[in-house]
This record gives C-alpha cells, structure tokens and sequence, in this order.
C-alpha cells in the first residue's frame, strides 16, 4: 500500500485563509498533544502571516510560539512557508538575513521548511535552501501553479530540475488561487515525476470547489503527499478536509497512517474555536462557499474582491468589465507573472489605473517599475519592451539576482534597535517587521514592568 503523506495546515494556511491568521497560541496549545498522536506526516504552523500577525495583532512573540509548539510536539515534523529571499515579507533581503533567519528557524524546532518565490525565479530560492540543508532540515522547493502561455509543462519540469539541482529534497506544488484542476495536475505530477525523483507534494484551497479533486487525481499520479486540513477548518478558501481526504484514500488502496479517533478529538476541539471566530467577526460566510469566478475569469478569487473594492472607492464600479479584461492584459506586458502576493497587486492595481486613468501606463506604481527594474528577479515571459524603455529610458533592467546587490544587514540592525532586542531572535523579527517588532518589544517591556496589562486586541 502507498503511503500518502498528511500535512495538517489548521496552525497556518487554514488560519491564514479562514481567519486572517488571528488565532491566538492560546486558542490551540491545549490541542498539540493530541495532534501530535494523529499520524501526520508534518504540521504546518509557522511562516506565512503568522509571523507578522502574532507581533502586529496577537501580542505574541512568534518565536516563543514556534518554541512552545515544538516543546508538544515531539514526533511530528514541523513545517513552515518561507518566501525565499524574501523571508516573510515583500521585498528581498540581503542574504545573511536570509540565512540566520533559516538557522534560528531550524534551532527552534523547524524541521520541514517550503521555500517558494513570487516568480518562481530559482535564483531567490538558493540561499534558504542551502542554508536549510546545512542546518539538517528538509528543503522543500516550491513550484507555483499559474496558468499562462510560458507556464508549459515543459517549463514546470525544468524548474523542477532546477530545484532538484539546488539540492532540495522534495518539491511542493503550490495552487495559491484553488485553480488547478484535475486534469492540470495529474498531467503534471506525471511528467515532473518522469523527470525527477524527489517526492512531490500538492497544495491547493477549495476556492473554487476542485480541491478534493484535485488532491485524488494528484495521488493517482504519484504524489506522496496533499496539504489538508481539519475539517472544522477545512473548505471555501482553506484546504479540503483532513477527515474526508484520509477517508477516501483509505478506501482507494492508499495508506495515510491517520488515527480517525484522534482526528475527531481534534475536529471537536477546534469547533469551538471557529464559532468564536465567526462570532468576532473572524471568519464571515463568504469564504466557506464555492466561488466559481475565479475559473472564468482565470484569476484568483482575491484579486477579484480587491477589484471590486477598489472601483467601489473610487465610485467606479461601471468600469469592472474594462478593468477585467485589462488585467490579463498588463499581466502579459509584465510577462506573466503567477498571481500571488506581491505581483497579484501589482497587477490588479495596475489595470484600473490604466483603465481609469483613460491611458495605458500614463501611471506605472512604484512597485511595477522596480518589478521592471527586474528588482524582484525574472519575469518568466518577456516584459513588454516598450513598458521597459519607458520606465528606464535608456537603462536596462538589472539582471543578476537581485539579492547580490544588497549589503548584509543584519549587524546594523542589531545595533540600530539596541537593547530592546533580547536575542538574535528578536533582530531578525526587526529587521522583518522594523516599526511592528519595535512596537511589539516596547508593549513587552511594558507588560513586565507592569506598566501596562493589556494586549493590542484580544479576541474573546
Ligand atoms: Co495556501
């Protein structure tokens, strides 16, 4: 029988998409132990937004949960989402940011870390995996799924060689949008397969309802491992269900290893949690539910709300069909970037100013001429080369791996925010989040002292 590997995404991506990450460690320490006896291949719990949000709204230093989270969890691999040379953020760091930021990670307890890039330009994959493969983790290079005419199969496998190359361990296929389909995957877990020997894992929402789906004909193909998360927590823009997922596969020949009981303790545990959510406000109706949109119009169902918000402030809804038809039109100029944070912004924004403007790039954003700049590495298609020569004149766009151009930083860091920072740790919270860490580490001291007894926001 097959071994199918379960990750469990409820501590990240399900709380990520359901519940703008806001859970608190205090809303599941009492649940580790227990998810620690299921049978998981790995838990999702770190990286993402999670860093951010437990400094900016959950008054909780993230380096203290990863701790805590590893102290209940003895057998099961943790895991965490690393945006590459981008760490946390939206913009690259230098490179010895790149790597303590990995080395701290792994000495707190990461065991698993997927490294992915915006572009999927493997250049801004390299250091996290190297340094993730010195500290003694798993490297898991990520590949992410768009659809576009320079996103052939042919050219999925060549990244998969490339990460293979890199000296990755596994490969993470990763549909951010919930737009890939059946067919889309088995086809391709087939060919990357062929042409690698590294164990591929899928990652896909039930956005617009083709995740469980997708998820069986992955298998089929060969995949060794699906993301899933508990049921509770599972569907609209979260993953498909845990429960449901092992089920089926169980019944198909595959073996997940997954202990139903302790799944239902689990699923029991973390009801209560989301009826709390969704009576704060957390979770709303419309991220449970189906949305097919996204399939027609071949963007991510997140684009297409923000769309609607911005014309909606600029009184401007009437242009939402012009606005439509402009977006895969700057993508292709931009060279068909996938569409995920930070290019799917880019993009988005960029279509209604040139349709409100009534000029095509008579505006460009400050973040689509350093993307042209090539600031945030290779376009995967060609740039427009008019829309280069008139956001660079004469000037080309650089070249090299954007990250070879900055200085290390880390050093400076450490001495600009002083004592306030008790270790390596808290630095390199500054140095990814400066104004929110700080904020984080002058509320700490405070609390201690006794100064102050709140938190920021406490969501009862
Ligand atoms: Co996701």
């Amino acid at each position: 029988m097959k071994k199918i590997n379960i990750t469990e995404t409820v501590l990240r991506d399900a709380n990520q998409s359901l519940m703008a990450t806001r859970m608190p460690s205090s809303d599941f320490e009492a649940v580790l132990e227990t998810m620690d006896q299921a049978g998981y291949h790995s838990l999702e719990c770190w990286g993402g937004a999670t860093f951010d949000s437990c400094l900016r709204y959950l008054d909780e230093d993230p380096w203290d949960r990863l701790r805590k989270i590893k102290s209940k969890v003895k057998k099961t691999k943790l895991q965490m989402l690393l945006r590459g040379q981008n760490i946390l953020g939206y913009k690259n760091y230098p490179d010895d940011i790149v790597r303590l930021f990995v080395a701290h990670a792994v000495d707190n307890g990461m065991d698993i870390i997927r490294i992915f890039d915006a572009l999927n330009d493997p250049r801004n994959l390299e250091v996290a995996v190297s340094e993730t493969k010195k500290r003694g983790a798993e490297a898991q290079g990520t590949i992410c799924f768009t659809t576009s005419p320079v996103h052939t199969l042919e050219n999925n496998v060549k990244l998969g060689k490339r990460l293979a190359d890199m000296g990755c361990d596994s490969i993470a296929i990763k549909d951010m949008a919930g737009i890939m389909s059946p067919r889309e995957v088995y086809d391709l877990v087939k060919a990357l397969s062929e042409n690698v020997k590294l164990p591929i894992v899928i990652h896909t929402h039930c956005t617009t309802g083709l995740g469980p789906m997708t998820y069986l004909k992955a298998v089929e193909a060969g995949a060794s491992g699906i993301d899933c998360a508990i049921s509770a927590f599972s569907g609209g823009t979260s993953q498909p269900a845990t429960e449901s997922m092992a089920y089926a596969l169980d019944g198909m020949g595959f073996e997940t290893g997954l202990d139903f009981k302790v799944l239902k303790n689990i699923n029991d545990f973390f009801k209560p949690v989301k009826e709390k959510a969704i009576k704060a406000g957390l979770i709303t109706p419309y991220l449970l539910g189906t949305e097919t949109d996204a399939l027609v119009y071949q963007v991510p169902g997140g684009m297409l709300s923000n769309l609607v918000a911005q014309l909606t402030a600029q009184n401007a809804m009437n242009r939402f069909g012009d606005a439509l038809e402009e977006m895969p039109r700057v993508r292709k100029d931009l060279g068909y970037p996938p569409l995920v944070t930070p290019t799917s912004q880019m993009v988005g924004v960029q279509a209604v100013t040139n349709v409100l403007v009534g000029e095509r790039y008579k505006n460009i954003s400050k973040e689509v001429k350093a993307y042209i700049a090539g600031e945030y590495g290779k376009a995967p298609g060609e740039v427009d080369p008019g829309l280069i020569s008139k956001v660079l004149g004469d000037e080309k766009p650089i070249t090299c791996r954007p990250a070879d151009l900055l200085k290390p930083a880390f050093e400076k860091a450490k001495s600009e925010i002083g004592e306030k920072a008790r270790n390596d740790e808290d630095v390199l919270s500054y140095v990814a989040f400066p104004q929110v860490a700080e904020s984080f580490f002058d509320r700490r001291a405070a609390r201690e002292k006794g100064t102050v007894k709140y938190s920021i926001r406490k969501v009862e």
